[in-house]
């Protein structure tokens, strides 16, 4: 459909007519069936972002990972459960820009009823869904972005689709997404960044938070008035509207938004909205949060490093691994390489190479053909020409000293970048500990890295570069936060562990767009265990097949 925004018609794709998209509200243990109808004119697939899909990776949703696109005009119908999570996850196209308006939340009850929350039972809930305005088409986005690098930004920011009315265009103020609370009341905000671009800083203005899940997962209370929260991630935050009657902003700002700004009258202030406070005669001016700094990096590090899990006797939470099968260590960084893979190009012209995105200086490159059935079948070309991501980068290296940056597209620091399709292989039952180490290519970015199919215990984090000799006494192997997106800190790292227990191909991936589509990605591979309850089932009936090529174009 065609919306007009700061005066400007965009086309976008969404879902039933919808931005954000309905919301998928269930109680733990349901099974969900969702039918998707594509009348759009792009190739599609929807991922259930965060949902454990045990034995289930036929319905995960990723292109040329585990299916092949719903292309236009045909249907699909993804079959899940949500056992064994509680709270707040989100689904959203897999289709790399379009995600950008293809999302919505999923909200996940427990079975034995919110009187069972171990939190003060709100008396309402709402999700909050943090998005970004692009002006422009995201389909042409993509289409630039697979053509080299960007230059396009996003022109606001949105809460439940809303720009605020701080926007406006030629003295028309747009839409703000209103949240009446009644005053001593208590409120769940499920607040979810389904931006393509940014971590978000995210206040309302005289009130305090306490935060109480993220990523589904509890975590044991705490109490602040900033929330920080990068793409891909959820965050649950109970709020009293304790203040005095009034008009109060809730305001979601992106920490890493190009500078200057210059969409708003508030320079830096972006994706404005207004909490109303019932029983408010008059037209008092709302009041505005102070908001931290764009770029400062030191309060995501300081939010993340106050999640921990929930220890309640209602709530039994899987322990975190103590002996360790597997270790890595991934640096996520920038390099060029030849855009068709390998080395094999001329160096000297600009169209034959491109910045990609790497981890353990390797980039990501899309497979002709969908990497799950081949495996399901052990057969398969592609299978055969996977490169494995290694265990470590290719040297040692000093990841964080900014004086390292290259200069130009010449002068390559690391080792030379390619691009393969990279994969690693777990053992079914492995338990896995990767390090992420941010690197001075990134210079301002943190990382938001998303594994699909698994939660991942974050054991500990920090600025700098990780050693080993004195980081692992951090490790916290008692209460670890639970989470599907994990942020690695500009110029920072951390360190998580998982069980690879679910059996098939899955992503793992910067939750940026650009950094995906730039190739900060791999498939982990999880090989079947002994019985058939550790084994991935055969594909379900109606599965797509492949055959126009919009996404079977290397990039
Ligand atoms: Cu939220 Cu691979 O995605």
């Amino acid at each position: 459909m065609t919306m007009t925004h700061l005066c400007k018609k965009t086309v976008v794709t969404v879902v039933n007519g919808q931005l954000p998209g309905p919301t998928i509200e269930v109680t733990e243990g349901d099974s969900v069936i969702v039918h998707v109808v594509n009348t759009s004119p792009h190739n599609i697939t929807i991922h259930w972002h965060g949902v454990r899909q045990l034995q289930n990776g036929w319905n995960d949703g990723v292109p040329m990972v585990t299916q092949c696109p719903i292309q236009p005009n045909q249907n699909f119908t993804y079959r899940f459960n949500v056992a064994g999570q509680v709270g707040t996850l989100w689904w959203h196209a897999h289709v790399s820009c379009l995600r950008g308006t293809l999302h919505g939340a999923i909200v996940i009850r427990p079975r034995d009823g919110t009187n069972s929350y171990p939190f003060p039972k709100p008396d309402r809930e709402v999700p909050v869904v943090i998005g970004d305005w692009w002006s422009i088409d995201l389909a042409e986005v993509d289409r630039k972005m697979q053509d080299n690098f960007f230059d396009y930004f996003p022109s606001g920011s949105t809460l439940n689709g809303k720009l605020g009315d701080l926007f406006n265009c030629s003295g028309v103020h747009e839409d703000s997404f209103m949240l009446d609370v009644e005053p001593g009341k208590t409120y769940l905000l499920r607040i979810i960044n389904a931006g393509l671009f940014s971590e978000y800083f995210f206040k309302v203005a005289s009130h305090r938070f306490t935060v109480v899940g993220s990523d589904a997962n509890y975590v044991t209370p705490f109490t602040t008035d900033l929330i920080v929260i990068a793409p891909g991630e959820t965050v649950d935050a109970l709020l009293v509207a304790d203040a005095r009657p009034g008009k109060y902003y809730m305001v979601a700002l992106p920490n890493q938004a190009p500078l200057p700004d210059t969409q708003t009258p508030e320079p830096a202030t972006r994706g404005i909205d207004r909490l109303g406070n019932a029983g408010n005669a008059g037209k008092p001016a709302a009041v505005l949060p102070v908001m931290p700094n764009q770029h400062d990096v030191v309060q995501s590090l300081y939010f993340h490093s106050n999640l921990s899990a929930l220890q309640h006797p209602r709530h039994r939470v899987p322990q975190v691994p103590k002996r360790v099968d597997e270790h890595m260590f991934v640096t996520l960084g920038l390099g060029t390489a030849c855009r068709h893979g390998g080395f094999k190009c001329n160096w000297d012209v600009e169209s034959e190479t491109g910045l990609v995105a790497t981890m353990n200086n390797i980039s990501f490159m899309v497979p002709t053909a969908p990497l799950l059935p081949e495996h399901y079948r052990h057969v398969g070309s592609q299978l055969s020409t996977l490169v494995e991501l290694p265990d470590k980068p290719p040297k040692v290296f000093n990841f964080t000293d900014v004086s390292l940056i290259p200069v130009g597209p010449k002068e390559k620091k690391l080792e030379t970048t390619y691009k393969a399709t990279l994969a690693r292989w777990f053992r079914y039952g492995s338990a896995v500990e990767i390090v992420f180490q941010s690197t001075a290519m990134l210079q301002g970015d943190s990382n938001p890295m998303h594994l699909h199919g698994h939660d991942m215990f974050v054991l500990a984090q920090g600025a700098g570069n990780f050693d080993e000799a004195r980081d692992v006494a951090k490790y916290n192997l008692v209460n670890p936060p639970r989470k599907n997106t994990v942020v690695v800190p500009n110029l920072g790292w951390v360190a998580v562990r998982f069980v690879a227990d679910n059996p098939g191909v899955w992503y793992m991936h910067c939750h940026y767009e650009f950094h995906l589509a730039m190739g900060m990605t791999a498939v982990f591979i999880v090989e079947d265990g002994p019985t058939a309850n550790t084994s991935l089932p055969p594909p379900p009936v109606g599965f797509p097949t492949c055959s126009n090529n919009e996404y079977l174009v290397p990039r």
